[in-house]
Parts: C-alpha cells; sequence; structure tokens
C-alpha cells in the first residue's frame, strides 16, 4: 500500500508539525483539504498536548499527525550558563529588565517523559513524528502494538540507519535549506546535504516511504520531489504566514520583507534556520562564549524576546524560516492548498 492509502490522505502534502507555530486549526484546515495536518508539541506538556490533540479532532474527522522532540537530555552547565547571562546582559540592561540568573529546562524529551506518550496512546492519531532522534524501543513497540504510524526527521544516511533498524515507519528527509530547526539527532554531526541530494540518496539505500523536506514552496517544487522518488513533501515556511498558525503579527510580515535566512545554534542551543536579523548578528560573533546548550540557551532567548517585544521591539525574536522564504505567498490554509494541488495537477 502506498504512504497516501496508509496515512488515509488523497493529496502528497504534509503541513510541517511547528511547535510553537503549530495550532488545531492550521492542521484541521490541512487535512480537511486532503492534505496531512500536523500539531507541533514538542513544547507542550501532557495536558496541553491532550487538549490540542482533543480540539484538532473536533475540528477534522481526516487524519493528522503529531510531533515530538527526541533529544538526548543534557546536564544543567551553571557556569556555562553564566557566561551566556553575562554575554547577553547588556541587551537586558538595555531594557531595563531584570537579568535571569538561571536558566529552565523549558522542554522535556518525549524520552523520558512517557506521559506524552500515553496522550499519543489514548488519543490515537494517525501518526507521530520524532525530532532531533529516535524515541526509546519500548516507546516504539507501545505506538506499533496500537496502530499508530511513526514517522522521524533525519538528515543523512547514518540517521536513517537508526531510524530503519528501530522500525520506524517513514522518513522526513530534512535538507538544509529547511526553516526551523536541524532534525540531526546529534547536533554536532550535520552532512548540511541539501533536500535533493538527500532524497536522491536515501531512495537508493531505502525502501522505506520518504517525505521530503525543505525549501519546497510550490506545487512544481513538490512535483520534483515525487519524480524523484518521495512519497509526499512537507512544507513549513509556505504555511507560517497562513492566518490559522500562531505566528505574530511581526513574524507574519517579516516574513515577506526580510528573505535572507541563516543557520545559528546560539538561538537556542541547536542549528536553526530563521531570518536574519540583527540578533543573529549579535548571538554570531566570533568571540563570543560558547552557548548554554538546548533548550537552556532558548530560554534566555524567549526571556529577552518577551522582555523587548513588550517594549515595542521584535529585533529579538527567533523568526524561524527555509532558505526558499522568498517565494512565499499570503494564503491562507485553504487557499494555499488548493493552489498547492492546482500547481502540483
Ligand atoms: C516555524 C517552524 C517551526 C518548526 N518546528 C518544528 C517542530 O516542532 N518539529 C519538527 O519536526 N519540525 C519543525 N520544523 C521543521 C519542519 O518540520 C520542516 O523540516 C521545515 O519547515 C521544512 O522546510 P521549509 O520551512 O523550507 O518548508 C519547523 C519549521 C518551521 C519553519
Amino acid at each position: 500500500m502506498d504512504l497516501l492509502q496508509r496515512l488515509g490522505i488523497s493529496q502528497p502534502i504534509f503541513v510541517a508539525p511547528m511547535a510553537g507555530t503549530s495550532t488545531p486549526e492550521l492542521a484541521a484546515a490541512v487535512s480537511n483539504a486532503g492534505g496531512f495536518g500536523a500539531l507541533g508539541l514538542g513544547a507542550s506538556n501532557a495536558e496541553t498536548a491532550k487538549q490540542a490533540i482533543l480540539k484538532t479532532q473536533q475540528l477534522t474527522d481526516q487524519p493528522f499527525q503529531v510531533n515530538f522532540f527526541c533529544h538526548q537530555p543534557t546536564a544543567y552547565d551553571a557556569e556555562k550558563a553564566q557566561q551566556w547571562i553575562n554575554y547577553m546582559r547588556p541587551h537586558f540592561e538595555e531594557f531595563d529588565a531584570e537579568v535571569p540568573n538561571q536558566l529552565n529546562e523549558i522542554y522535556q524529551s518525549f524520552i523520558s517523559n512517557d506521559e506524552l506518550l500515553q496522550v499519543v496512546l489514548d488519543t490515537k492519531p494517525k501518526a507521530v513524528s520524532f525530532h532531533f532522534g529516535l524515541p526509546t524501543a519500548e516507546q516504539i513497540s507501545a505506538l506499533k502494538q496500537a496502530g499508530i504510524i511513526t514517522m522521524v526527521t533525519v538528515t543523512q544516511l547514518s540517521e536513517a540507519y537508526l531510524a530503519q533498524q528501530a522500525g520506524i515507519d517513514v522518513l522526513i528527509a530534512q535538507g538544509v535549506e529547511a526553516g526551523g530547526h536541524r532534525g540531526t539527532f546529534n547536533p554536532s554531526c550535520d552532512a548540511g546535504l541539501t533536500t535533493l541530494d538527500l532524497v536522491i540518496i536515501l531512495n537508493q539505500y531505502f525502501d522505506l516511504p520518504i517525505v521530503a523536506a525543505g525549501g519546497i514552496m510550490t506545487g512544481e517544487d513538490i512535483r520534483l520531489y515525487l519524480e524523484l522518488g518521495a512519497s509526499a513533501a512537507q512544507l513549513g515556511t509556505a504555511f507560517v504566514q497562513c492566518k490559522e498558525s500562531a505566528a505574530n503579527d511581526a513574524y507574519r510580515e517579516l516574513l515577506f520583507e526580510q528573505p535572507i535566512t541563516q543557520i545559528t545554534d546560539n538561538i537556542s542551543g541547536r542549528p536553526a534556520r530563521g531570518l536574519l536579523n540583527a540578533w543573529h548578528q549579535f548571538v554570531d560573533l566570533p568571540d563570543r562564549p560558547s552557548h548554554a546548550g538546548y533548550p537552556y540557551t532558548y530560554d534566555l532567548a524567549k526571556q529577552l524576546h518577551a522582555v523587548a517585544s513588550k517594549q515595542d521591539e521584535q529585533g529579538f525574536g527567533a523568526y524561524w524560516a527555509g532558505s526558499n522564504v522568498a517565494n512565499i505567498r499570503r494564503l491562507d490554509a485553504k487557499e494555499l492548498m488548493e493552489k498547492l494541488v492546482q500547481e502540483l495537477q
């Protein structure tokens, strides 16, 4: 059975799960238009994850996926954290804000949180995908027993081998053009493959269905990846501007104004691609100290953005976007799906 039949969808189009930007409304609109809706739940706890899934199930009877982060939890290094706080201190002072004295683990890994697994087992979405690595063997086996399709982001061959060995059903092939966080299992082992090269190479070595992700903005782009052997395409940036997303006004507008993106690991503690802004330039100065690790670095970034945006300064936001953001179109989710389907044909 091909992937679309297995998922129960009619179009080879996935909206990317996007923590902080996904909403039940966006997921449902994509699923109702024949694509595969998604909820990015990497920043959610068990209760908020459950509420988002239940809400989506109220808005659509079509299938959708949910997504979690599987980073290897890193211990808090108080000395490194302090150095990073000191480096950011002038910016907090610029806004007369209190400088934090410690950083928090704002995102728990799915690996160490079986409450999230239980939510998935209880609510039974069609599929669950993972970013930054694999869940445990026990978690995969529980999902399989419940009949839930498992998917994982891979950025290189070695990660795809690990996913295959673990019994994962679908490979989300994320090229270096992708907006948001690189899904690399180990953030310091990034092969930097383009979406095109990654899809070609995965197709040569694996029989698993492949979903192309990274820099895909139009139906013509989707068709190219299908011709290269992908079963579907996953688009993030193209959907961020939709009225159904949770993006704030500043983010929405900047997507149309600023076409240059850059990868940095100094905003969150892991490499991620976003619109190049003043803050990117500051955090990437060659003489910076090393960041405080993931997700502690992100905690400081979010606190600084909150302080700055309260005073109408939006330049400290992490505006994740892929390298083809220049091709973005202003359409709501239903219109964008219709446009993509029309271009694809
Ligand atoms: C705002 C934003 C947030 C993202 N958050 C997640 C996430 O929570 N989980 C995930 O697996 N991928 C996430 N991604 C990456 C996407 O899954 C996908 O790889 C990427 O959007 C594809 O590239 P594109 O943005 O050029 O379409 C995010 C991407 C964006 C743009």
